[in-house]
């Protein structure tokens, strides 16, 4: 079988990285969270003092840190210059920072560079998530989806992650970014022409899980 590439799109607290992985290892796929990579950029910047509300310093840095993503669904890794960055890169302060460095023109060229290379050297394939993968990163991808679901939904799943934070300050964070990622010039947040849409709100993860396997199925 030829290499199968998804793309998973939406904005966050839909399910995305949960089914994403569970998908990939199901059907012996890679996978990708490029969203941790922007992260991880953002966790460099802040690191080393770079000022997230100057663009071009950002922009200047952009090239910098060497950033390295390990792609088994059943234990992804992200490392920054050598360094086990997948616990740092969740804390609220990398949040609140992240859609301001990865609206910068400089840092996405360069992310998008490394996402196009991992993507052509998975063998098997692989499921790509994130926010802007079947409209720029991968247009030619075999299978797009852009998952949705309610506000309220989405800040109820991310403060269960969270381990007992607010729901309501996750909201408005939560609402906060998405709109910053859905207004940004360069590539936002968006669904693809061709992207099937799958409102998650009244589903269980086991159903998005097979929805999704059964839209990449018929696409093999
Ligand atoms: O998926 P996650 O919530 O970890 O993504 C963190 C942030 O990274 C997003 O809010 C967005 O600013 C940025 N991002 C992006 N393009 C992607 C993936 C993530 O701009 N493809």
């Amino acid at each position: 079988a030829t290499p199968v590439i998804v793309a998973i799109d939406g904005p966050a607290g839909t399910g995305k990285s949960s089914t994403s992985k569970a998908v990939a290892a199901q059907l012996g796929l890679s996978y990708l969270d490029t969203g941790a990579q922007y992260r991880a950029i953002t966790w460099w910047m802040v690191t080393n003092g770079i000022d997230i509300d100057d663009p071009a310093a950002i922009a200047a840095a952009a090239g910098k840190p060497e950033i390295v993503s390990g792609t088994d669904p059943q234990g992804p890794t992200i490392t920054v210059d050598g360094v086990d960055v997948a616990g740092p890169i969740r804390t609220q302060e990398v949040s609140s920072k992240v859609s301001a460095v990865s609206a910068v023109p400089e840092v996405r060229a360069r992310i998008t560079e490394l996402q196009r290379s991992i993507a052509a050297s998975a063998a098997n394939g692989i499921v790509v998530e994130g926010r802007d993968i079947g409209t720029t990163v991968l247009p030619d991808a075999h299978l797009k989806i852009f998952l949705t679901a309610s506000p309220e939904a989405r800040a109820a799943r991310r403060s269960g992650e969270l381990k007992g934070a607010d729901v309501h300050s996750t909201r408005e964070a939560l609402i906060k970014r998405d709109a910053a990622d859905s207004s940004r010039k360069t590539s936002p947040l968006a669904k693809a022409d061709d992207a099937v849409e799958v409102d998650t709100t009244e589903l269980t993860l086991a159903q998005v899980i097979e929805c999704v396997v059964t839209l990449v199925e018929e696409k093999r």
